[in-house]
């Protein structure tokens, strides 16, 4: 239904591909043009811009959410870049979501951005979309929806944080968040000193400081070529930002204009790339989950991935990046000692430079156009170890099988403090879900020692649901009074990036699945977590099992029959987008993502 030459008075319009595509029809096509057209010059535009290349910029600034903060001055500075290049830059709103100020959790809203930003870049006359975003679920959420609206897409982060300050040492959200909080917990630290940590935690706008998922996840953005090299990790208060977000405007009409798409960009190997950078840099735990929603969107690329992959990289991708929580520095040094292009660098024997980017040319040509600088050693922002040098020689990041966890649970080896807990058996204290556990954990008399093995059920993607950051079950208060800073760890759940700890997350079936055996586990069963071996298990006989699950099924049959009516909610009469999330999501292996968003859902 192309416009034609007949109608001079629209050849503006109709010669943009933006304007052409997706029109809402109106009966005839040109009085659609015609009517987009009255309703865009109410905007102030002339011929002239509305025939050029139309850039949208995706706005998630909302001011619950400081991380991004700054999305005013990098959408003015996208724009720049968008008409130096010969385009026009509009910008539209999707929602926003902070990590913490998003109940029940960031992840159960997840989905919900992604559908936002694949529709409104579906619907829209754009030619080529800039997603501006930095919070941990904003970046997945928008390659997610990206990936499966499939215009041309570039990504720019808003940045990281600024590193605070208290007593002469370094502070950065949310590690030492976390930190600070347990030596509150065990007395070490009083109301006044935690109140002024308090301040200086998140001094200034930007994402979470440390290799969170935030910054993990912009890592993974650059190694899948949807950004530029400093783009991860320049702070969010810099100039070098600014002049990133007028790179990407002027970027994204290249984009344009080569018809860069996202699902021919993005290949397995693209992928593989972004494993083996997760790997390398101690990246989030979270960030596999995303990873498994994100490929399960490319319908070249699904199924063709899966958790073992993740593993299997890791197993020859030795953890270079000395960051917190698994090491010690912050995003700031990274970016000081040379960030992702020497990361890359010195990856390079792994990766497969063949890659495309979404500059049009390839991983490899982008390194080339980059010198490989070193800082010195003796730096204090050296962060980046070489190749052969390694911080841990492989697998920071692990996946355990096992007959607690079939469909797999990931642990981060790395962020271990206590080491001897990455082979470990232990009596398991178990914890029904968040609330019975914020009960009983500090309870003096609960049965507990530092060798038992803390298991909470019930906060996996359905669960709770929304599978909450929740598994960093703290250390009973008795026992952190003691001294003890780390324990075995199991849940359905997920954990900060930013938290450390030798803790299984996303075992999968989660609890609350009926076949699930992280449900039926009991206290004093023995469960077994031995990482060289891949393994996480529970040592009971398979009649008991057969017993339990079966004793399950009933007391779940009966809650559904109306045994409990008040407070149990079945799937298909749940209202709202709740509803449509207990009846959609996946297991956390699958990406917890919606069933009918897949590449391989319903099309
Ligand atoms: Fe937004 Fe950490 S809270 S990145
Ligand atoms: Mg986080």
């Amino acid at each position: 239904d192309a416009p034609n030459t007949d109608y001079d008075l629209f050849r503006p319009l109709t010669s943009n591909v933006g304007f052409r595509q997706s029109l809402p029809s109106y009966g005839d096509a040109h009085f659609s043009l015609f009517l987009r057209k009255a309703f865009i010059k109410a905007a102030g535009y002339s011929d002239d811009a509305l025939s050029r290349p139309i850039i949208g910029i995706v706005n998630t600034y909302s001011s619950f959410n400081p991380c991004h903060a700054n999305i005013p001055q990098l959408i003015d500075a996208v724009k720049r870049g968008v008409q130096l290049n010969g385009g026009l830059a509009i910008d539209f709103p999707t929602i926003s979501l902070h990590e913490t100020f998003a109940s029940p959790t960031s992840m159960y809203l997840r989905n919900l951005m992604s559908m936002d930003t694949e529709e409104m870049i579906r619907a829209q006359p754009c030619d080529a979309v800039v997603l501006i975003g930095g919070c941990d679920k904003t970046t997945p959420a928008q390659l997610m929806g990206g990936i499966s609206a499939n215009k041309p897409i570039l990504h720019l982060v808003t940045g990281p944080m600024m590193p605070g300050s208290h007593n002469g040492v370094r502070l950065g959200a949310c590690t030492d968040c976390r930190n600070n909080w347990a030596k509150f917990r065990a007395g070490g630290l009083d109301i006044e000193e935690i109140s002024a940590v308090n301040d200086e935690l998140a001094p200034t706008a930007g994402t979470c400081g440390v290799m969170g998922t935030a910054s993990t996840m912009a890592c993974i953005l650059v190694a899948l070529g949807m950004m530029p090299f400093k783009g991860a990790s320049a702070p969010a208060v810099s100039s070098t930002r600014l002049r990133i977000a007028e790179q990407t405007g002027a970027n994204a009409v290249t984009a344009f204009k080569k018809q860069l798409k996202p699902q021919e960009i993005l290949t397995r190997e693209s992928f593989l790339n972004a494993i083996t950078v997760l790997q390398a840099i101690g990246g989030s735990t979270n960030a596999v989950v995303h990873l498994m929603a994100i490929i399960g969107r490319h319908p070249g690329v699904a199924g063709s991935i899966n958790l073992d992959t993740i593993d299997e990289i890791g197993r020859k991708t030795p953890l270079l990046v000395d960051l917190k929580p698994s090491g010690e520095n912050y995003m700031t040094d990274f970016h000081n000692s040379g960030g992702m292009a020497t990361l890359l660098h010195e990856l390079k024997p792994l990766l497969y430079l063949d890659a495309m980017t979404v500059t049009g040319r390839t991983l490899g040509e982008e390194l080339a156009s980059v010198p490989f600088a070193r800082v010195p050693k003796e730096s204090p922002v050296y962060c980046i170890q070489p190749f052969k040098e390694p911080l841990y020689s492989s697998s920071s990041l692990v996946v355990l099988r096992g007959n607690l966890a079939p469909g797999g649970a990931v642990i981060k080896a790395s962020a271990s403090k206590y080491r001897h807990l990455l082979r470990h058996s232990g009596r398991a204290v178990v914890f029904a879900g968040s609330a019975d556990l914020t009960r009983r954990i500090d309870d003096p008399d609960l049965e507990v020692s530092a060798d038992s093995v803390l298991v909470l059920q019930n906060i996996g993607p359905k669960g709770n649901p929304g599978m909450p950051e929740a598994g960093l079950i703290p250390i009973p208060r008795k026992l952190g009074a003691q001294g003890v800073q780390d324990m075995l760890r199991i849940s359905d759940g997920r954990i900060s990036g930013t938290a450390g700890g030798t803790i299984v997350v996303h075992v999968s079936p989660e609890a609350a699945d009926p076949e699930s055996i992280l449900g039926i586990v009991r206290d004093g069963d023995i469960i077994t977590c031995d990482v060289e071996e891949r393994v996480i298990k529970i040592d009971i006989p398979d009649a008991e099992m057969k017993r339990r699950l079966e004793e399950r099924q009933k007391h779940l049959q009966s809650q559904r029959d109306g045994g409990n009516a008040q407070s149990f909610v079945a799937p298909e009469q749940a209202r709202g987008y709740r509803g449509l999330y207990i009846r959609s999501v996946t297991q956390a292996q699958q990406g917890a993502d919606f069933d009918f968003l897949t590449a391989a859902g319903p099309s």
